[in-house]
């Protein structure tokens, strides 16, 4: 069980380095765009956090106060991923708020999850 419950944190991990690596190449490459492996890691993060939200394989207290904070947030990331790919579709451009936002939120998250302890 153990085991398993790290495997199933090592495909949340890969979701967010999809999410955030690619906001990151989007951000270096001067595009600013929002991609497909932003969306597909945001849905692999959003389905191996929901599992790990379950208290199962481990001997301590989930802290749900963290979850539900970082679940909001996740929520926050996909309207924007949703927003953001609408109006790149309309006029070609993600506006600048909605781009720094989905990596600001998306480190957060992950700053929630390493520093609220
Ligand atoms: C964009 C969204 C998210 C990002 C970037 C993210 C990031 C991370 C990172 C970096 C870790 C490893 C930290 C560690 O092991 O100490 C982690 C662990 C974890 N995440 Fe997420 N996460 C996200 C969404 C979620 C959601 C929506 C949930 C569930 C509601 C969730 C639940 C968990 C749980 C249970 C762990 C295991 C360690 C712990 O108890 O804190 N995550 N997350």
């Amino acid at each position: 069980m153990e085991l398993l419950r790290g495997i199933v944190l090592l495909v949340h991990l890969i979701g967010f380095a999809m999410l955030f690596g690619s906001w990151i190449v989007e951000l270096v490459n001067g595009k600013r765009g929002i991609t497909r492996v932003m969306n597909w890691g945001l849905a692999v993060a959003a389905v191996a956090g929901l599992v790990l939200a379950a208290p199962w394989g481990i001997e301590y207290e989930l802290d749900y106060a963290k979850l539900g904070t970082k679940f909001a947030i996740l929520i926050v990331i996909g309207a924007l991923l949703g927003i953001g790919a609408g109006r790149q579709r309309k006029s070609g451009s993600v506006p600048p708020v909605i781009f720094w936002l989905i990596g600001i939120l998306t480190l957060a998250n992950a700053a929630i999850a390493v520093l609220w302890r």
